[in-house]
């Protein structure tokens, strides 16, 4: 009887995935292939887009309410230049700060895993802890720490989307991982590689926290991506991940302070490299 509640539940909680799932394809009739979150500042990386439609998320039923304004809370779906595949990006995230419950966080995502898409391209801002690091290099994410405090599949497991124990010793696809350094070498884009690690924020880090997480091996830090990351490797997608390194982490440069202007404005310089290289490697992927 109980198992029977339990059972029921769960497929209610299913049936709103399908629900939002039916209105996007309503609106876009094509099986997705790839997801590309973007990340603080690089909400027009999505640009290039043929046949593009776009839909604000708050006209999609059941996604979460967005505390930002503007054009940064949007699905943008459309067919690569070059390959014609389907890509899917998400112009904004729901961050856990924000204070988001972390199913909500990784529910568009499992949306678009609904549709079709089997593999995704996640981006960020990040601060660099390596202090080899400097504002504006770009970062291939090799591995993370999740240091967020939770995980977005505590709860009940939706047998639908994945197993109740997911293997994460993968989580970033070598495969990928290797063809987003091959591709930034043939685009002659420098890039970084490194291990990510992710606290809930808001507030930044202290020095003393950030040499802490240099010791565990952390290379660069921020608020978002592993709750994604998790619920990708949950569903059995493959993953590439790039941080943009927006900033030195708290204490690596004397007497900086830090602030979301500065990263928005580090973000702001590198998109241009940042989002030529993004498109060669989703036409490639
Ligand atoms: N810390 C955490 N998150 C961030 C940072 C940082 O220094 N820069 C951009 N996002």
């Amino acid at each position: 009887m109980v198992l029977a509640v339990k059972d029921e539940e769960r497929m209610m909680t299913f049936s709103l995935f399908q629900q939002s799932a039916a209105f996007i394809q309503q609106r876009y009739p094509h099986p997705i292939q790839i997801v590309c979150i973007l990340g603080s500042g690089m909400g027009d990386l999505a640009a290039h887009l043929e046949n593009p439609v776009e839909i604000p998320y708050s006209d999609i039923p059941n996604f979460p309410e967005s505390t930002t304004e503007g054009h940064c809370s949007a699905l943008a779906l459309g067919q690569l230049a070059q390959s014609g595949k389907h890509v899917a990006f998400l112009k904004g995230r729901f961050h856990f700060y924000e204070g988001y419950a972390m199913e909500k966080v990784v529910y568009p995502l499992r949306v678009l895993k609904m549709l079709g898409a089997t593999q995704l391209l996640v981006t960020n801002a990040a601060g660099g802890v390596n202090p080899n690091f400097k504002a504006g290099d770009l970062m291939l994410i090799e591995d993370h720490l999740n240091m967020m405090g939770t995980n977005p599949l505590i709860g009940k497991n939706l047998n639908e989307f994945g197993p109740r124990f997911p293997d994460m010793s993968e989580a970033y696809t070598p495969r990928l991982r290797e063809l987003a350094l091959q591709t930034a070498m043939e685009l002659n884009i420098p890039i970084q590689r490194g291990i990510y690690c992710a606290i809930s924020g808001p507030s930044y880090e202290t020095p003393a926290e950030i040499r802490m997480f240099r010791m565990l091996g952390a290379d660069a830090i921020g608020m978002s991506t592993v709750p994604e990351v998790i619920a990708a490797s949950h569903m059995g997608m493959q993953v590439v991940g790039i941080s943009c390194i927006t900033n030195a982490a708290a204490g690596v440069l004397p007497h900086h302070k830090l602030s979301h202007e500065e990263v928005l404005a580090a973000a702001e310089a590198v998109k241009a490299p940042f989002s030529r290289l993004i498109e060669a490697i989703l036409e490639r992927i």
